[in-house]
Order: structure tokens, then C-alpha cells, then sequence
């Protein structure tokens, strides 16, 4: 679609920020502040409440340039442009990608093959709000006339980590006695522990799969609809069981009446659904209102990307970063750390985000690729992190950027609990930076008292190098509009990175063989039949296996 192009290594300003890193590898970041007042306005940027502090980065206004040339270079602006209009840039499975288009709140046209897709997204978005009202407000029961308070969402991937994300963010939104359940993993454990804690004439089960053909979701739903059956009767299923996906043919052989379908469709991914009906649990447990709220916060973080330059844009400045590190310093991990204990299921869903969307290995022009791609991500709810994988980020040999996500305002300001958690986090990113020298550890626990020589012996050990990169990201508290805002800032940041590094971030190929593999080893398992000749430590582990079930 935009031609042939060198390879992401190879354009002029890759080469240039290889220079320029040589030069970067040994600037302190505490040398750069004291240096530079400016730096931290400098390296500021505001969106309506939310704040990015990019300032603690080991960039200078050269890298910023060089980066921002990499993003010319790469044909960013064009391709976001195509992204927004619904050009197929999901060139190997040719589709347009739209999340955008399921909030654009302005209503703007936007066409896949000439047809608007707007009047559809409207039409699931007024069917969404009249049945999460019904079910709400008690009109849509179960069938013994109870009021469904308790919603099970079944469904892997993307049709599971937005809604459990969101619906937890949001926790303090929920109706007064409604209650969300997830069940995602095909180990029995996940639907057993759900379905001990529900009763069925209360529960409304939501199957979330966009292809409908997913062996866990299937397998749940199925097992979830006998447990249904098995206490109310075949005809419950109509009251008790709802669908979203975009494959109606299938919703019906399952045997969920399409009346109680909720479409989406195929220009939408799997990981970029959350913002269509599978958000449902979402909806029924927060309302409508709420929902649309977040829907709300993504469009505006959508229209700054799409209308900032470059230079003030946060996803922009945070996919330049991504590739600064991982590429030219080769720091290949990045942790994202919530302050916020209900922000707990946001590392796990940007894990998906980032590594299933950018975890590649092709370029858009059909050749492997020679240089990093996806980081791998992982993090979770400060100060818990603090005692577990903080010592590694601040002492360890390997470097991991990490992304603070704080809000000002706790949704429960009990006491200090708060204040201390914000001392905390400002705390990390300033250790991370600045560090503490040899010097500065020996100097310490001598004033402290401590003996001489033990000082001397332990000094090393109490050092930290610092230098070490953080983006803070402040706003005012955790609610929808802003959820909305903080999940589509890390999609835009993600189709930056991709777009930097010439891949299509919108399949997901490398999840087939496995899936594929296990078909074959199920009869094994099963029947004890021989299936595809396996290499001698699969042989083995089945052999194994077999011997211990039985
Ligand atoms: O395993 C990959 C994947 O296809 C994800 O991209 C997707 O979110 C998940 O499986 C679930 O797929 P579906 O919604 O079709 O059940």
C-alpha cells in the first residue's frame, strides 16, 4: 500500500540514531537536569488532565529530532491517516483496523469498501445500552424471574483482558448488586470456582469470541450451559445466555438465538474489541452512561493522535521512546506499574496489547527482520511490585524502562494510604534517575555510625547506578473517560512502534501452531492413540502423562 521501503534499520535516520547512541550510552540523566532547569516543562506534555512526564529519559532535544526524523521517515503521519480512514492496513489478513471508528463520537463517516460502517457501530451501541439498562433495571430476568445480578463473561484473549481490566478499573461504578465473574482458561478450575460462587437462576452468562470457534471459550460455554440446563431446563438458555461475536453462524450451532447477539466485526481485533460489545460485562456492570464515557476518553486521546504534531503527541513520544530503547540500547523489557490497586489487570492486558500485536518477525515487505522488535511487558499494582521485581530494576544488570501510572485521587482516600502511595511512586522514579553513588553509599552509613571497614565492604552492594528511564503518567483519578484515555494512549503507542518497525500489528499468527499441535496431541492424551511422530521429550512427557492418569 505504501511501496517497497528499506528495511527499518537501514532509512537515514536509524543510522543516525546508531551515532548518536554512542554518544548517549554514558550521558547521566542527573548531569541533563542539573544542566538544563527547563527540562522536566521541556519534556512535559498535557491532555485535558492527564499528564506525561517524559523527563527522566536519557534523551536530549538531538535524540527528540532524530527520533522524530525515524518517524518521518517510517511515513507515521500517512499511516495513521490510513488507519483513521479504514484503509486495510492489516495487509496479511486484508482488513482495515477501527477500533477508532467503534468511538467516534463525532459520527463522521468512515468506509470499509465503500459502506459506512458508522450506522452498524451506532445500532450495537443502541442495542448494548437498552439491554444493560433491561438487565439493570430488573425488565430482562432470568427464568424464574429473578433479576441477573451476577454477570459471567467466558472468553479468551482480547474477549477476556479488556473487559476484566476495565470492569475492575471501574469497580467503584458498579451497580449496587451486580456482580462480574470471568471465566477464560479451559483448566476446569476456572469455570468450577465461577460456577461454586453463582446461582443460576441469578446468572447471566456473556460468551465474548469473535470467531466463535475458540476451543476454551466454546468448551466453557458449553460446560457453563449444561451446569444451566441441569438446574432450569433447556428453555432457560434463552434468558440466561447471551452472545458477542462476529461469526452468527456459528452463535446459532451453539445454540444461542441470534436475537441475543451482539455483532461486531472483522476490522476490529481481538485485542482492540474492548470498545465493541465485548464490552458488555463492562456496560451492565457500570451503565451505559459510564461506558460511553470511556468510549468518550479514547476519542479524545484518538483525535491527539491523529491531530498533534508529532513533537507534543503522547503516543507518539512514547512509541520513539519504545524504540530508542529496545533498538539502540537493546533494553528489550518494559514494566508497567499502576498505582492504583484497581488498574491490578492493566499490565496483563497491555501484554496482549503490545506483545501479540508487535511480536513479529516479518516485515510489511515479506523479509525477516534483522533487529528488535516487541519488548517483552510485564508489571503490576506499586507498591506490591516494590517487594518483588523492584530490586532487579534498580540494581539488577539488565535496564527496564518503566511506565508509573498514577492517579492523584484515590477512589478510597482512607487516612495516608494514598499520600504514602504517591510518596512512593515519585520516590521510585527519582532512585531510578539519580541513584546513589559508592561514594554517596559509603558517605551515608558513615554519618549513620557505621564502623569504617564495614562501610567500606558493604558500600558497593548499597550503591545504585541510576541512569535508569521512567515515563511517569499523572492524572486525576481512575474513571471511565480517563481509562478510556490511558488504554488508547498504549494502542497508539503500540501502532507507532509497529509502524516504526514495518510490521502488520494487527495479526496474530504465531498463536496457530500451538493451537494446531494440540488438536493432534489431545487424542493421545485421549485415546491413547498415536498421532504425529513428536520429537523424543514430547514423546516422553505424553508417555508420561498417560501413565499418571491412569
Ligand atoms: O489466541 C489469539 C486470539 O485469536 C486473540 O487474538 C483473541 O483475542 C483470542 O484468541 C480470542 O479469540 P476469539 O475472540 O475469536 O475467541
Amino acid at each position: 500500500m505504501f511501496g517497497k521501503k528499506p528495511e527499518a534499520n537501514k532509512s537515514r535516520a536509524w543510522k543516525k540514531l546508531e551515532k548518536h547512541y554512542k554518544k548517549m550510552r554514558d550521558v547521566e540523566m542527573r548531569d541533563l537536569f542539573r544542566k538544563d532547569p527547563q527540562r522536566a516543562e521541556r519534556y512535559t506534555i498535557n491532555l485535558d488532565s492527564m499528564m506525561l512526564d517524559y523527563s527522566k529519559n536519557r534523551i536530549t532535544d538531538r535524540t527528540m529530532a532524530y527520533l522524530l526524523m525515524l518517524a518521518k521517515e517510517s511515513k507515521l503521519a500517512e499511516k495513521v491517516e490510513a488507519m483513521f480512514k479504514g484503509d486495510k492496513i492489516n495487509s496479511t489478513e486484508n482488513r482495515a483496523v477501527l477500533h477508532v471508528a467503534l468511538r467516534n463520537r463525532e459520527n463522521s463517516p468512515i468506509y470499509v469498501d465503500g459502506k459506512n460502517v458508522m450506522p452498524e457501530i451506532n445500532a450495537v451501541l443502541a442495542k448494548m445500552r437498552k439491554f444493560s439498562e433491561d438487565v439493570r433495571l430488573g425488565k430482562f430476568v432470568g427464568q424464574t424471574g429473578k433479576k441477573l445480578t451476577n454477570i459471567v463473561n467466558i472468553g479468551i484473549g482480547g474477549s477476556d483482558l479488556g473487559p476484566k481490566m476495565a470492569t475492575e478499573a471501574l469497580r467503584k461504578y458498579w451497580g449496587k448488586d451486580i456482580k462480574c465473574y470471568f471465566i477464560s482458561n479451559i483448566d476446569g478450575t476456572a469455570c468450577s470456582e465461577v460456577l461454586n460462587k453463582v446461582n443460576p437462576e441469578e446468572t447471566l452468562f456473556i460468551v465474548c469470541s469473535k470467531t466463535f470457534t475458540t476451543i476454551e471459550t466454546l468448551t466453557n460455554a458449553k460446560t457453563c450451559r449444561k451446569w444451566l440446563v441441569d438446574a432450569l431446563g433447556e428453555h432457560a438458555v434463552a434468558k440466561h445466555f447471551v452472545a458477542v461475536s462476529t461469526n452468527a453462524k456459528e452463535v446459532e450451532k451453539f445454540g444461542i438465538n441470534t436475537e441475543n447477539m451482539f455483532e461486531f466485526w472483522d476490522f476490529v481485533g481481538g485485542r482492540y474489541s474492548v470498545w465493541s460489545a465485548i464490552g458488555l460485562s463492562i456496560a451492565i456492570a457500570v451503565g451505559m452512561d459510564n461506558f460511553e464515557k470511556m468510549l468518550d476518553g479514547a476519542h479524545e486521546m484518538d483525535m491527539h493522535f491523529k491531530y498533534t504534531e508529532f513533537s507534543k503527541n503522547i503516543p507518539v513520544i512514547l512509541g520513539l521512546l519504545g524504540v530508542w530503547y529496545n533498538d539502540f540500547f537493546h533494553f528489550n523489557n518494559t514494566a508497567v506499574v499502576p498505582y492504583d490497586q484497581y488498574l491490578q489487570y492493566v499490565p496483563a492486558y497491555l501484554q496482549q496489547l503490545v506483545m501479540e500485536s508487535n511480536g513479529k518477525f516479518v516485515s510489511n515487505d515479506d523479509t525477516f527482520i534483522k533487529y528488535q522488535t516487541s519488548p517483552v511487558i510485564f508489571g503490576g499494582a506499586g507498591t506490591d511490585v516494590q517487594h518483588s521485581f523492584f530490586q532487579m530494576i534498580h540494581q539488577g544488570t539488565s535496564i527496564v524502562p518503566v511506565d508509573f501510572i498514577v492517579p492523584a485521587i484515590s477512589h478510597n482516600e482512607i487516612g495516608e494510604h494514598h499520600e504514602i502511595l504517591l510518596a512512593n511512586v515519585l520516590a521510585q522514579g527519582e532512585a531510578l534517575m539519580k541513584g546513589k553513588t559508592v561514594k554517596e553509599a559509603y558517605d551515608e552509613m558513615r554519618r549513620a555510625g557505621k564502623p569504617k571497614e564495614e562501610a567500606k565492604r558493604l558500600k558497593k552492594y548499597k550503591s545504585f547506578p541510576g541512569n535508569r528511564p521512567s515515563n511517569t503518567i499523572i492524572f486525576k483519578k481512575v474513571d471511565p473517560y480517563t481509562l478510556g484515555m490511558l488504554i488508547a494512549m498504549y494502542e497508539h503507542k503500540t501502532f507507532v512502534e509497529g509502524v516504526i518497525w514495518n510490521i502488520d500489528s494487527f495479526d496474530q499468527m504465531g498463536v496457530e501452531l500451538g493451537k494446531q499441535m494440540a488438536l493432534s496431541i489431545l487424542p493421545e492424551l485421549q485415546n491413547n492413540a498415536s498421532g504425529i511422530s513428536h520429537d523424543a521429550s514430547t514423546a516422553n512427557l505424553i508417555a508420561t502423562i498417560r501413565r499418571l492418569r491412569n
